[in-house]
């Protein structure tokens, strides 16, 4: 896959899949901005890039924030001559809970980074696409978004809401040759492990949690990046709507 001169942008790409994602787009000749909350996290990632001879860029922003989005969008453009490539990555889970003892704040939390950051994309981004005749938004959703499982409800309906989000922008976008794709990776010892308080699971469950993956592994960051770039590249030109699993046959 080839993005030599492409402008992209990757949210959440200080940690886990964004990092990866980040990294694996400036490898393959994209012109990256590593956008995240976390300003160290994310400029560590464009520093790596750098090293390796790539171009990236770091901003720090608040997915859930309309300047924030709008500066990054900014950025891509004043830095890079426009916007070719948009993934919006950064999200989290919340603790394991039943939906009737969670919080407000938690509830607001979840679905305010990983749905209102899509909102945020797509008026600032979208409008970029417009101007340049093309597009791609690659979205990460979630495995939960298809197979929910008891205790992360708010966390399973928020993916649910982007994978929606998803097939009705590849619908609404189509005319104006935008593509519009999400990933739905399956669980992944990343940072959200920590957010969701799978990082302290007795190994006895994780051994399960890998048993029941017919390719007996959890998610490494790489397997959702190439994911990403596959969906993103123009050899999946004809490709829009998919909700792409990337889950080891687990959803079989
Ligand atoms: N790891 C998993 O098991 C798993 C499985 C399926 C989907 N996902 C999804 O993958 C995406 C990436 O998660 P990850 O596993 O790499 O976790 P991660 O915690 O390693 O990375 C998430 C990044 O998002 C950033 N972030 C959080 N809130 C933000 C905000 N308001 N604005 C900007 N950045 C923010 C964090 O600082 C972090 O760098 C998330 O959307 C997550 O829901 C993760």
């Amino acid at each position: 896959m080839n993005f030599e001169g492409k402008s992209i942008i990757v949210t959440g790409a200080a940690s886990g899949f964004g990092a990866a994602t980040a990294k694996l787009f400036a490898a393959n000749g994209a012109k990256v901005v590593a956008s995240d909350i976390n300003l160290i996290g994310a400029e560590n990632t464009a520093d790596i890039i750098g090293k390796a001879g790539g171009t990236a860029i770091a901003i720090q922003t608040d997915v859930r924030q309309s300047s924030d989005m709008e500066n990054m969008v900014k950025l891509a453009v004043s830095e890079f001559g426009g916007l070719n490539i948009m993934v919006n990555n950064a999200g989290l889970g919340h603790k394991s809970a039943l939906m009737h003892e969670m919080s407000e704040e938690d509830y607001d939390l979840v679905f305010n980074t990983n749905t209102k950051s899509v909102f945020w994309s797509v008026k600032y981004a979208v409008p970029e696409f417009i101007k340049a005749g093309n597009g791609v938004m690659v979205n990460v959703a979630s495995i939960g978004a298809k197979r929910p499982r008891p205790l992360g409800v708010a966390y399973n309906a928020s993916k649910g809401a982007v994978a929606t989000m998803t097939r009705a922008l590849a619908s609404e976008l189509a005319r104006y040759k935008i593509r519009v794709n999400a990933v739905c990776p399956l669980a992944s010892e990343t940072g959200f492990f920590k957010t969701t308080g799978l990082d302290t699971l007795p190994d006895a469950l994780r051994e399960k949690m890998i048993k029941e993956v017919p390719l007996r592994r959890l998610t490494d960051p790489i397997d959702v990046a190439n994911s990403i770039a596959f969906l993103a590249s123009d050899q999946a030109s004809f490709l829009t709507g998919i909700l792409l699993d990337v889950d080891g046959g687990k959803g079989i």
